[in-house]
């Protein structure tokens, strides 16, 4: 029955292969990245509808600078006219916009449109959606330990503190529960640096499908495969 269903409550997306569809289509890699942007919209509208209260998009790492300086840019400029053009999208469907990594490294005219959306959108209660952007894994526990170590200097806390539960608490969204599933596109077997810390326990779905023609009915195959699982947590 439909209302049986376990949704998962957080859902983390590698979003890959915007490069290979528009291989196959023809096309220059940005117009992969445009088709992209557009999967991304739907996705970001029907999210009440699903039932996930958290969708962590990663939609740029900390390794993708090293692409051409073209790829980059336009990456960046996509993000700015993204958010321009969907925060009244964010705002109709209720859905509060977060960002996960290190968003100072991003140039300003799409920070300052970033800060602006989590602003305006901060009291929105259907559903968060994250941007892990200039994100990595190993980034964010050096940052935290960086934030920890300066703690303990200034004397607020003792090494002999420092457990799972405190590092944790010091990640980037220390409020934001663990992805139960992750899913893959475009066939990669691997994390690429995504979310190291916090996938400990995730469920992993792959797809070939390439990131543009994802969509809800791809999203849908996802959940199914996900209440299949039998998640034991290291329990029997
Ligand atoms: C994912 O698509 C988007 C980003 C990493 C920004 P890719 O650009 O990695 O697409 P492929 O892997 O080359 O097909
Ligand atoms: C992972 O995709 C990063 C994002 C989707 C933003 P990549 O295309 O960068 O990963 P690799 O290079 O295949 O590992
Ligand atoms: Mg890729």
């Amino acid at each position: 029955m439909e209302n049986e269903r376990i949704i998962p409550r957080h859902v983390a997306i590698i979003m890959d292969g915007n490069g290979r569809w528009a291989k196959q289509h023809g096309l220059e890699r940005v117009e992969g990245h445009r088709a992209g942007a557009i999967a991304v919209k739907n996705l970001v509208e029907s999210l009440k509808h699903t039932g996930i209260q958290y969708l962590t998009l990663y939609a740029f790492s900390t390794e993708n600078w090293k692409r051409s300086k073209e790829e980059v840019d336009a990456l960046m400029e996509l993000l700015a006219e993204f958010i321009d053009a969907n925060l009244p999208l964010l705002m109709e469907n209720d859905v509060r916009l977060l960002v996960s990594g290190r968003i100072e490294g991003l140039p300003e005219k799409a920070r300052e449109k970033l800060k602006d959306a989590i602003r305006k959108s901060s009291a929105n209660t259907g559903g968060t959606v994250i941007f892990a952007l200039n994100y990595g894994g190993r980034a964010e526990i050096a940052d935290a330990a960086k934030k920890i170590a300066d703690q303990v200097l200034k004397g607020e806390i003792s090494p002999e503190q420092i457990d799972e539960k405190l590092f944790a608490q010091n990640l980037y969204l220390p409020d934001v529960p663990d992805p139960d599933l992750l899913i893959r596109t475009s066939g990669e077997l691997r994390l690429s640096n995504f979310l190291l810390w916090e996938l400990s326990y995730a469920e992993i779905y792959v797809t070939d499908t390439y990131w543009p023609d994802f969509d809800l009915a791809e999203l849908d195959k996802a959940i199914d495969a996900f209440q299949k699982r039998n998640r034991r947590f290291g329990g029997r």
